[in-house]
């Protein structure tokens, strides 16, 4: 059977809570006929009253005008019974996470509605294949999933199971549009796009922490200041809670078959365990009875002392620094001696290049241009860290001091987002384009991760992802096919196969 975008008139929204009301409200003031179900009556009044606020806000605002407004309210009907739906061309269903519960009501729909309709998920997790294995006709089940707050999010994953039909899918997205959003095709997988290609900027974060690299606030202020992200990682998890994102992420990490790419840490578990679940407890990686650091400025350039030192390997990625006065000379014994690592540590180089460890300092110059350097130093102390510090905040750079890492932080997590893009593109999660959009969207990254990891260069994140691999011996580094053959072969890493 086919079917096609023009039959949709009406739709029924079933679970009228976060998600099914945001659902339900964007329908109505995109032109549709809307039937809210619940099985609690209260639920589709406290949804209804919403929906009407929000739409009374919209009006205020301009956004609306009172005729419309007062039209999309009309187009919405609320009911208990199920029976209601059974005129809609199209349902979607939010209602509990749990199979069972979603394969009953799948199942209950079928004898109730139309041939002719198509069904809906909105899940988050749960596969969509396996929904539809309670349907006798599983070919117009298909996933829609949304993202919270519905109206002001633009992303939607249209997922398709093993027998969903090609119109189905083709509908599914045409609503979607519709309705104003921005559709992207998922694969029926762990997360889809959106939930798995969100695990790096999380896990990564939590691995430097739990090396002992830097703390949650540092890690956070290096990651807005470097990497251009409104919200450090730990920021985020404390946000979304850790209720939320630890059991995600071990789903993810369960679904993949415990890819290391995708762990998370003890750290993590702990944090859940112990109830330190964040914002909404008023603890989590922060305590939200005090004041929440804010980040540095970026510090006047200043009289300069002289600095002269020693650039043992790839002296050309100093020249933000010799611009600003840096002079460097044959070594003397004494002066400072400087290496930019990709994904090694500084304890990795001096042993290779066989350096001086108490001269040595790494630095990450790859967010100099936003003001910031970060410095590590190997253990067992530094005699020059003081001077060389000194110097950059004198050259007006912004300094974080970090303990030895494989990566620093900024381009070990950044490599991390783009190698997992990559990953995603390889498994075919996404298209490149689609998984762009749904980094952009659906995450608020503030970059495309394959068009960014093009930017930096896929030779130089695959150097990284190598050389992390090397350096920590761990699978969890390992760099994805997409990224080695695009990067050996010098093409974009958004070129198709
Ligand atoms: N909250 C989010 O950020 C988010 C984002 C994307 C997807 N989702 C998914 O959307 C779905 C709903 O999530 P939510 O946060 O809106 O949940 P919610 O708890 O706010 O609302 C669920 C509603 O469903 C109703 N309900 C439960 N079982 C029902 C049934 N058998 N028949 C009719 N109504 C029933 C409940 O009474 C409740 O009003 C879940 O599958 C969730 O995974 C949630």
């Amino acid at each position: 059977m086919a079917y096609a975008f023009e039959d949709i008139r009406k739709v029924g929204v079933i679970g009228a809570g976060i998600m099914g009301a945001g659902i339900a409200q964007v329908l109505a003031t995109s032109g549709f006929e809307v039937v809210l179900n619940d099985m609690s009556a209260e639920a589709i009044e406290k949804a209804r009253a919403g929906i009407d606020a929000r739409i009374d806000r919209l009006t205020e605002k301009g956004r609306l005008e009172p005729e419309q407004a007062e039209a999309a309210k009309a187009r919405l009907s609320g009911s208990c019974e199920l029976s209601a739906l059974s005129d809609v061309q199209l349902v979607v269903e939010a209602i509990v996470e749990r199979l069972d519960v979603k394969q009953g009501l799948f199942s209950e729909l079928e004898k109730i509605v139309s041939p002719k309709t198509i069904l809906a998920s909105n899940t988050s997790s749960l596969s969509i294949a396996s929904i539809a294995k309670a349907c006798d006709r599983r070919d117009r089940v298909v996933g829609m999933h949304f993202f919270n707050p519905v109206p002001l999010m633009k992303l939607v994953e249209v997922i398709g199971g093993a027998a969903t039909d090609r119109s189905v899918i083709d509908t599914t997205r045409a609503l979607a549009e519709a309705m104003g959003k921005v559709p992207v095709l998922a694969k029926d997988g762990p997360g889809f796009i959106v939930n798995l290609g969100g695990r790096a900027y999380y896990t990564e974060a939590l691995h430097i922490h739990g090396e002992g690299v830097a703390d949650p606030a540092q890690i956070d202020r290096i990651m807005k200041m470097a990497a251009g992200f409104r919200m450090g990682p730990f920021e985020l998890m404390d946000l979304t809670g850790m209720d939320v994102n630890y059991p995600v992420s071990t789903l993810i990490f369960e679904g993949y078959k415990h890819d290391r790419r995708l762990a998370t840490t003890a750290g993590h578990a702990y944090m859940f365990e112990a109830g330190l679940l964040g914002r909404k407890v008023g603890q989590g990686f922060y305590d939200y009875d005090q004041d929440l650091p804010k980040l540095p400025s970026v510090p006047e350039e200043g009289a300069r002392s002289e600095l002269s030192v020693v650039l043992p390997e790839r002296a050309t990625d100093f020249a933000a620094l010799t611009d600003r006065g840096l002079s460097t000379a044959a070594d003397d014994g004494a002066m400072p001696i400087l290496v930019s690592p990709l994904g090694e540590d500084c304890s990795s180089m001096v042993a290779r290049l066989g350096l001086d460890r108490r001269r040595t300092v790494a630095v990450d110059l790859s967010a100099v241009q936003m003001g910031l350097v970060t410095v590590m130093t190997a253990p067992g102390g530094s005699d020059v860290l003081e001077d060389v510090t000194r110097w950059l905040t004198q050259a007006g750079l912004h300094v974080e001091v970090i303990k030895d890492s494989p990566g620093f932080v900024a381009p070990r997590i950044v490599s991390m987002i783009v190698n997992l893009c990559c990953e995603m593109a390889q498994i075919g999660v996404g298209s490149p384009a689609d998984l762009g959009k749904a980094m952009t969207l659906g995450l608020n990254y503030p970059f495309n991760p394959l068009d960014h990891g093009d930017a930096i260069g896929a030779e130089r994140v695959l150097a990284t992802m190598e050389e992390l691999q090397e350096t920590t011996g761990s699978e969890r580094y390992r760099p994805s096919l997409w990224l080695k053959r695009r990067a050996r072969l010098d093409l974009s890493l958004s070129a198709p196969d």
